[in-house]
C-alpha cells in the first residue's frame, strides 16, 4: 500500500481547558475526498484548521507527503503554500476583481508573472463557468459564484491538499448544486480533497471515505456507503437520523 498523503496520528487540540480534539488518527490517500460529518461543536472546522497551520496542535503529528506539517521548526507559511482552504464564506479580497483575487498568490507569493498567472486564472475561470466574471467585484456575484471563483483560487497555486470547510452552508439551497458540481469535477481531476460538510447526499456520491466526529473522537470511519447507510455506532445512526429528518 502506498504512504498516504495526508496522515493524521494521534492530534489532540485544547482551547484553554477545553478538549475540542482527541486523539485523531485519519489518512487521506492520494486523489481520494474525504468527508468530516457531525454534529455542530464536534470539531471539524478545527481539524481542518490544524491541517491548516492556522492552529497549532497540542500532541500529535501530521504529515503531508514526507514532510511533517507538526514539525515545529516548519516554516508555517513555506508548508501552507502546499495546500488550498476554502471556507463557509468571505473567501474573496472585495476590493479585488475576481481576476486579481485569483492571480494575487501566484503572483507575490509563487512568483508566477502576471501574464502566466492571468492566462491560468482565466482558465480556471472559464472551467467553473465564470469567464464574464473576472473583471467583477466579488459583491456582484452570487453567492455560488463567489464560492466558485474562491475555489478557483484555491486551485490557483496548485495545492496538493484541498481544504473545504461547509463551503456550501452559507448558500441558498439553488445554489449549492453548482458548487458541489465543481468538487465532483476536482475530484474527477484526481484532486485530493479533505472536507467538512453537512451534505449528507453529496457525501454519499462523492467521498472515499467518511468520518464522524463527536466531541472532538472520530467515532466512526469508513466507505461512504458503509457509514451512511448502514453506520456501525449507535452516535452515527442518531446523528444520521438527525439530519436526514431534517433534509
Ligand atoms: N478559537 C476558539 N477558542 C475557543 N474554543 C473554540 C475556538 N474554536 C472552536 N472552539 C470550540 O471548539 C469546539 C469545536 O469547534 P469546531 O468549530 O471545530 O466545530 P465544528 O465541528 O466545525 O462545528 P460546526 O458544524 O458548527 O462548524 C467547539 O466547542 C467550539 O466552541
Ligand atoms: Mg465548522
Amino acid at each position: 500500500m502506498t504512504e498516504p498523503l495526508l496522515r493524521i496520528r494521534g492530534v489532540r487540540k485544547e482551547y484553554g481547558s477545553r478538549l475540542v480534539l482527541r486523539s485523531i488518527d485519519l489518512d487521506v490517500a492520494e486523489h481520494q475526498v474525504v468527508c468530516l460529518i457531525g454534529g455542530s461543536g464536534s470539531g471539524k472546522s478545527t481539524l481542518l484548521r490544524c491541517v491548516d497551520l492556522l492552529e497549532t496542535v497540542d500532541d500529535g503529528t501530521i504529515h503531508l507527503g514526507t514532510g511533517e506539517l507538526t514539525d515545529p521548526r516548519l516554516d508555517a507559511n513555506l508548508a501552507r503554500r502546499r495546500i488550498g482552504i476554502v471556507f463557509q464564506a468571505y473567501n474573496l479580497f472585495p476590493h479585488l476583481s475576481v481576476l486579481d483575487n485569483i492571480t494575487l498568490a501566484p503572483r507575490r507569493v509563487h512568483g508566477v508573472s502576471r501574464k502566466q498567472a492571468e492566462q491560468s486564472a482565466r482558465e480556471l475561470l472559464d472551467r467553473f463557468g465564470l469567464a464574464d466574471k473576472a473583471q467583477e467585484h466579488p459583491d456582484r456575484l452570487s453567492g455560488g459564484q463567489q464560492q466558485r471563483a474562491a475555489i478557483a483560487r484555491a486551485l490557483a497555486t496548485e495545492p496538493e491538499l484541498l481544504l473545504f470547510d461547509e463551503i456550501t452552508s452559507a448558500l441558498d439551497p439553488e445554489l449549492v448544486g453548482e458548487v458541489l458540481d465543481v468538487v465532483t469535477d476536482l475530484k474527477q481531476r484526481g484532486l485530493t480533497i479533505l472536507m467538512a460538510t453537512h451534505e449528507m447526499g453529496f457525501a454519499r456520491h462523492v467521498a472515499d471515505q467518511v468520518c464522524f466526529l463527536e466531541d472532538g473522537v472520530i467515532v466512526e470511519q469508513g466507505t461512504a456507503e458503509q457509514v451512511l447507510t448502514d453506520p456501525r455506532q449507535p452516535a452515527t445512526r442518531r446523528f444520521l437520523s438527525r439530519v436526514l429528518d431534517h433534509a
